[in-house]
C-alpha cells in the first residue's frame, strides 16, 4: 500500500516525488553555502607595484614583474588556495586548475597572435573573479568585485602564469 498517492497531490500537497526534490535540492544548496569559505581580502602590501589602471584594460599590466608575482603568490595562497590548491597547484583541489589558462597561448608562434591570445585569457580572468561563477543557480565562487582591489587581481593573474605557479 503506497503511503502517497496521486488523491494526496489532487488535495493540494506537493506529492511524495516532488517533497523529495525540494529536499534533496535544499539541502545541495545549503551544503555549497555552507562549504563556501568567508571572501576576505588577502593581507598583501602592492605599494610598490604602479597603480592598476583604470578603466580596467584588457590587457595584464603587471605580465612579466617579477614582484607582482611574488605578491601575487601571497594573495592566492591567502584568498584562492582553498578551492583553487596551494600554490595554485590543483591537482587535489576540487576547483579548477587556473595555471591551464592561457596555456595554449604559450605554444602560438606569431607574437600579434600571441598577444591577442592573452588578451582574451586576461578578460575571462577578470570577468571570472569579478562576478564569480554561478552554475545551474548555485554559486561555486563568490564575486570578488569589491573585496579585492585591481592590484590584487593582476597581481594573482601575473602568479598563476608565471613559471613559479604550482611550484611549492
Ligand atoms: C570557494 C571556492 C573558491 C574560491 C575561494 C575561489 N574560487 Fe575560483 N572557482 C571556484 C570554482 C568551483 C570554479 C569553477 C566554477 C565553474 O566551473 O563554473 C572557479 C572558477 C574560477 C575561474 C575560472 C576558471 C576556468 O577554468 O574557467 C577563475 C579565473 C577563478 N576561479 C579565479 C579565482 C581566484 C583568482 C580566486 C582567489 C581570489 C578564486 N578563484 C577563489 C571556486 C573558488
Amino acid at each position: 500500500m503506497p503511503t502517497s498517492t496521486l488523491a494526496d497531490t489532487a488535495r493540494g500537497g506537493p506529492g511524495p516525488r516532488l517533497r523529495l526534490l525540494a529536499t534533496i535540492g535544499l539541502m545541495g544548496a545549503a551544503g555549497l553555502c555552507a562549504a563556501l569559505p568567508p571572501a576576505i581580502p588577502p593581507q598583501v602590501d602592492t605599494s610598490a607595484l604602479p597603480a592598476a589602471p583604470m578603466p580596467w584594460p584588457d590587457e595584464n599590466p603587471y605580465r612579466g614583474i617579477a614582484l607582482a608575482a611574488v605578491i601575487g603568490r601571497d594573495a592566492f595562497n591567502q584568498t584562492c588556495a582553498v578551492c583553487h590548491g596551494p600554490d595554485a597547484d590543483a591537482s587535489k583541489s576540487p576547483a579548477p586548475d587556473l595555471r591551464r589558462l592561457g596555456r595554449t597561448c604559450k605554444r602560438v608562434r606569431d607574437t600579434t597572435l600571441k598577444q591577442r591570445c592573452l588578451q582574451d585569457v586576461d578578460v575571462y580572468f577578470r570577468n571570472s573573479v569579478l562576478k564569480g561563477k554561478v552554475k545551474v543557480g548555485v554559486r561555486h565562487m563568490v564575486a570578488w568585485e569589491g573585496i579585492l582591489t585591481p592590484e590584487v587581481i593582476w597581481a594573482i593573474r601575473t602568479f598563476i602564469e608565471s613559471p613559479d605557479a604550482g611550484k611549492h
